[in-house]
């Protein structure tokens, strides 16, 4: 009903909006006045997290994107090698795993079969399984070792918004953690980390009130056939989530790739209009990348590509490459995700509803997948 949606259309856009309280919630009560995490809910002993040497996270879909960036923020803050795969590929390659493994199974729903499947694997071969969850009581918290939940409330559209920026969330959390307990000497800018994600909540509603250029330039685009995602680091994963957003509701041939690639291959599809979104890290810190980013950027625009960029306000360099420019707020490298993804799903749920697509429940999908 109407009041169900809070006054919104779609549960889509109530959830879009109900970010910024998602990721303040998740982070509620897990950060302690000194600044120091607390995360005692999770339930393996320190002692146990200190001889860990390998994280291997699996989850499908959104959260398996959320995974993706997980992977660059444990291996920078802690030095454990972390490897993200997708849960349905899982156990069918015979991973190795063993009592000094912590597998991390991420999943909104908490049902999802292949992600079960997985962490059912895990066990058997002796890995801890801590699960980062939405939903209280589900099978994969209650067949894990521990279970980190995400705040988001209840997330009704089969797209998911909200829990996947609380997974973000999580994932920080528990990768910020172990750098905590294992003492790295990344300590100062896990302080410092620790400082912005507390904020991030307020970035995040920046975004969403700079939201109406992208609902316009979604509306422009109703009848193409084809978007391209790119994206460099964390970025990488953003740009497939935002195809992905594209394929579920605008029914679009939508890919992502990382931008490095594009000359080894993708760079062949570039023709006269030809919609690509790219996501633009900080030109502070990983300067590398992003000048790398913006003549990856020059190269498209050369073939004729129709550049829509997705950049920290004030990046005056790749300004000029822009053909439509989406400014998001500045934070550090790794937390760009929570407020670079946000104009993608507008875009996504925009562009739905321009081709007259149900938002809320697209076609041949199902909210959860309980099924292998
Ligand atoms: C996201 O928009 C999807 N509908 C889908 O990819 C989803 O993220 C995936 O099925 C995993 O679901 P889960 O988080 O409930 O395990």
């Amino acid at each position: 009903s109407a009041a169900e949606k809070g006054g919104y259309d779609y549960f889509m856009l109530k959830e879009i909006a109900e970010q910024p309280k998602a990721v303040a919630d998740t982070l509620l009560g897990r950060i302690d006045v000194a600044g120091n995490l607390t995360l005692d809910e999770v339930r393996i002993p320190a002692s146990v997290l200190r001889e860990v040497d390998k994280v291997v996270i699996v989850a499908c879909g959104t959260a398996y994107h959320a995974g993706m960036i997980a992977k660059y923020a444990i291996e920078h803050w802690t030095r454990i090698p972390c490897e993200t795969e997708l849960a349905s590929e899982f156990r069918y390659r015979d991973p190795i795993l063993d009592p000094r493994t912590l597998v991390i199974a991420i999943s909104q729903s908490g049902e999802t079969m292949d992600t079960l499947m997985a962490l059912r694997h895990a066990r058997e071969q002796g890995a801890k399984v801590l699960a980062i969850c939405n939903t209280n009581g589900s099978t994969i918290p209650r067949e894990s070792d521990a279970v980190l939940y995400t705040h988001a409330g209840p997330e009704v559209a089969v797209a998911s918004t909200k829990a996947f920026l609380t997974q973000l969330v999580a994932c920080y959390l528990v990768a910020l953690y172990l750098g905590q307990v294992r003492g790295t000497k990344w300590g100062d800018e896990i302080q410092s980390v620790i400082r912005e994600l507390s904020e991030i909540g307020t970035q995040v509603e920046q975004v969403l009130e700079t939201m109406e250029p992208v609902r316009e330039l979604a509306r422009t685009l109703a009848n193409k056939n084809t978007v391209l995602f790119l994206g460099r680091h964390v970025g990488f994963p953003v740009a497939l989530e935002g195809a992905l957003k594209l394929k579920e509701l605008a029914y679009m041939h939508a890919e992502g790739f990382a931008a490095g690639e594009l000359k080894h291959g993708p760079i062949a599809l570039i023709e006269e209009d030809l919609p690509v979104v790219v996501v633009v890290p900080s030109p502070r810190g990983r300067s590398v990348l992003h000048d790398k980013i913006v003549s990856n950027i020059q190269e498209i625009r050369a073939r004729g590509a129709r550049t829509i960029v997705i950049a920290e306000r004030g990046d005056e360099t790749v300004a000029p490459y822009a053909d439509h420019l989406i400014e998001i707020p500045a934070t550090p490298t790794l937390l760009q995700p929570l407020v670079a993804t946000v104009p993608l799903q507008v875009f996504a749920c925009e562009l739905a509803t321009a081709r007259g697509n149900e938002v809320d429940q697209p076609r041949n999908l199902a909210k959860s997948v309980t099924v292998e």
